[in-house]
């Protein structure tokens, strides 16, 4: 069981205010995400497999909570067939390593891959990759894995300098 979060998820704020969070919540939410992880990985072991800004929700201090751990107890193989809503956040090598079903892949730096895009999405509101389309066709699915993997990230849009940099 776990509490409810009222103010909602980093993607609901987001949502409502259509240009990205301020550099200072920005900065405030990575670094709850960056401690929650820190623990995940270090302390017990775990990683979460599917950090995106709607398994993150804001506590009544404003505080940011990962919640979500449905995919973090699955096996590697199994995981790929699960994570089809969360594509936008998938690491490169999910994609280049998909073909080979029984390499471990998934973890720590496959969670640190998608924090960082979704601290791109809290600063701009929206994903490095959205250009593919939102429709889950298998053109737009082809064209995402390609705009993913060749990292081509256009952080000119990021005003501030400390959050460009940052990323
Ligand atoms: N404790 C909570 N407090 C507030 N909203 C929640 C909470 N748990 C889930 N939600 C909302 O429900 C959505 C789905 O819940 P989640 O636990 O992510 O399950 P799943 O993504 O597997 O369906 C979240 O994205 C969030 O909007
Ligand atoms: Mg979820």
């Amino acid at each position: 069981m776990t509490d409810y979060y009222k103010k909602g998820t980093i993607e609901d704020i987001v949502e409502l205010r259509k240009n990205g969070l301020i550099p200072m919540e920005c900065r405030a939410y990575f670094k709850d995400m960056l401690k929650a992880l820190f623990y995940c990985h270090k302390t017990v072991e775990v990683f979460h497999r599917d950090i995106k800004p709607a398994n993150i929700v804001i506590d009544h201090d404003n505080s940011a909570v990962l919640i979500d751990f449905g995919l973090s107890s699955i096996r590697d193989s199994d995981f790929l067939k699960h994570a089809e809503g969360s594509l936008q956040y998938y690491a490169p090598e999910m994609f280049t390593h998909a073909m080979d079903k029984d390499q471990v892949l998934l973890g720590e730096k496959v969670d640190i891959w998608a924090l960082g895009i979704t601290l791109f999405y809290m600063t701009l509101g929206k994903t490095p990759f959205e250009s593919a389309g939102k429709k889950g066709t298998i053109q737009a699915k082809m064209k995402l894995r390609d705009l993913i993997v060749d990292g081509n990230i256009d952080f000119d849009e990021i005003v501030d300098y400390e959050l460009r940099e940052l990323l």
